[in-house]
Parts: structure tokens; sequence; C-alpha cells
């Protein structure tokens, strides 16, 4: 059974709270439910990380490489500025993919720039919670590839 990581960044854990009207009004809580069902339904093993913090982050892509076969990220806003993160996803062998709810290439400006898209198989913006689902689609195709 192939394992999956979906890591969440900073303030993602306010879902359903936060900014309504672009993000949706579905809890963390529920979204992380339905990811869960849709990695079950894909026959993945998987976990799900949230923090708030870069290092953590960080720390939790060299944790996953020995662990995980596959990781969806939705780094929030270190997505446009954080060479330490896209530089931990080069380090690691897994793929990784870039998830947002947003379309990031029609907001501010600042948000079209993702510093780890090119360490990512794969960025997919702007289908709200079912970016994740679609993340973990992509994944499947790797896997499936590989078999
Ligand atoms: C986001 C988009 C980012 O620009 C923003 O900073 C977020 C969420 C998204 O899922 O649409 O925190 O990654």
């Amino acid at each position: 059974m192939k394992k999956v990581l979906v890591i969440h960044g900073p303030n993602l854990n306010l879902l359903g709270e936060r900014e309504p009207g672009i993000y949706g009004t579905d809890s963390f809580d529920n979204i992380n439910n339905e990811i869960m069902q849709n990695a079950k339904e894909r026959g993945f093993y998987c976990e799900i990380f949230q923090s708030n913090h870069e290092g953590a982050i960080i720390d939790k892509l060299h944790e996953a490489r020995k662990v995980f076969d596959g990781i969806v990220i939705n780094a929030g806003a270190y997505t446009h500025y954080s060479y330490a993160i896209r530089d931990a996803i080069s380090a690691i062998k897994i793929p990784v993919v870039e998830v947002h709810l947003s379309d990031i290439h029609s907001r501010e400006g600042f948000r079209s720039q993702s510093v780890i898209k090119d360490v990512c198989i794969a960025q997919i913006s702007g289908y709200g919670k079912k970016s994740y689902f679609l993340g973990l689609d992509e994944l499947k195709a790797v896997f499936e590839k590989g078999d």
C-alpha cells in the first residue's frame, strides 16, 4: 500500500473561518476528513500534517523521505518565497505535488510566483478542496507508471 503525506502550511488550520469568499466555508477538519476519504478510495495510507512554521515543515519533509511514497503540499504563503522549503523538496527523492485552494494566478501579483513549482511534479491551483484530491490523483498516476 502506497503511503502519502498531505502537508498544510501556515494559516490553513483556519480554513472555514479564514476569508471564506476565497477559501470556502468547509472547516479544516471537514477538508481533512475528505482528504482521508479520497486517499482511501485511491488505495493509499494517508497522514496529514499542518504547521505554521517553516522549520517544522522542512523537518517533516526530511522525515517523510524515508517513510512516505509521495507528498501533496499546500505550502500557503511560503509557496511564494521559501527557498528553504524549495531546497527541502529538492533534496528528497519522493514525488511532491504542489496544491492551492485558490487560483494563485488570478490574485495579487506576488501570489502568481511559486518558488517550489520547479521542484514539484505538478502544480494544481484553483479547485478549492478538490485541488488536494487532484493532487492525490497525480501521485497515483506516478505510482502506476512506476509499478
Ligand atoms: C494558498 C494560496 C496562498 O497564496 C496563500 O498564502 C495561502 C493559501 C491556497 O491554498 O490558495 O495561504 O496556498
